[in-house]
């Protein structure tokens, strides 16, 4: 039994090491693509759907939509679309759909 708990307590402690790491690069990613440019996209090609502050409109709310997908599945979702959710694919270019991806990811 002491030996199940130390073995959680030291995987805990591993896992959180990753975890804090991979939310500081993130947010130097987030740095170098520039946050205000993922805004301005998201004001001229999706506020008329998901609302100035995100709160959502014809489309969902997307405040904690950073806690639901990841990074990687945004971009899936803004580049193919999803149920009445359009294709960005050839309306934004890869960066800008990744920009918004990175500002979407952080939004939990
Ligand atoms: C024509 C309206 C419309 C526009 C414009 C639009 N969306 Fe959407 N969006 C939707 C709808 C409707 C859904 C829900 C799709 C579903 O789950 O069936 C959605 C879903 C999403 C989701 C997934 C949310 C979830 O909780 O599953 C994300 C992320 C998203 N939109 C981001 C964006 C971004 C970024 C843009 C701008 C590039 C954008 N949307 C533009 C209508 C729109």
């Amino acid at each position: 039994m002491i030996m199940k708990w130390t073995r959680t307590i030291a995987l805990l402690a591993i896992t959180g090491t990753i975890a804090g790491c991979s939310s500081a690069s993130e947010q130097d990613i987030q740095a170098v693509s520039g946050v205000n440019d993922a805004e301005t996209i998201y004001k001229q090609k999706c506020v008329s759907c998901h609302a100035i502050d995100l709160q959502g409109r014809a489309g969902p709310n997307l405040q904690k939509v950073g806690a639901k997908y990841t990074q990687d599945e945004l971009f899936g979702v803004i580049s193919e679309g999803k149920g009445g959710m359009p294709s960005f694919e050839k309306r934004l270019s890869e960066e800008q759909i990744d920009a918004l991806a990175v500002w979407l990811a952080s939004k939990k």
